[in-house]
């Protein structure tokens, strides 16, 4: 690495931090929309124009139709066809969080 790569990444690396920093249990849906295109996306239409699968209801849909609550049991705890998914809380609420947010 250059002296100015290493700078570079480092004045990346903190630039970044903020939106990293914030509390844990503050749902970020921006959170949940980095997660939801990593373990989603293959079944899902995550957004109202995509990216996504069909092999489950796209979560424009399901954000239109489920409440809150409902989205959260699900997602901590899903039923077949849908795999079980280990993830945290906190995933679990910033997940909830971006769905909800693509509701009107
Ligand atoms: C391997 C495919 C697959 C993956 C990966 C997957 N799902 Fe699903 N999901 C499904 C299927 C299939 C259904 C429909 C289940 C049914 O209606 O019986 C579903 C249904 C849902 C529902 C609707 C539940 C309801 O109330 O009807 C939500 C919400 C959901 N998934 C969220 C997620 C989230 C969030 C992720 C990623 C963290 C995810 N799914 C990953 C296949 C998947």
């Amino acid at each position: 690495m250059t002296r100015a790569s290493v700078l570079a990444a480092f004045a990346t690396a903190f630039i970044a931090a903020p939106a990293l920093a914030q509390d844990p249990r503050e749902p970020s849906p921006e959170r949940g929309r980095e997660m939801v295109e990593r373990w989603c996306v293959e079944c899902h239409l995550i957004g109202p124009d995509g990216p996504g699968g069909d092999v489950g209801p796209s979560f424009q849909n399901v954000a239109e139709t489920r409440s809150e609550e409902a989205l959260r049991a699900w997602i901590s705890d899903p039923h077949p066809p849908m795999p079980k998914l280990d993830i945290s809380a906190n995933a679990v609420d910033d997940i909830t969080a971006y769905i909800r947010s693509l509701a009107p």
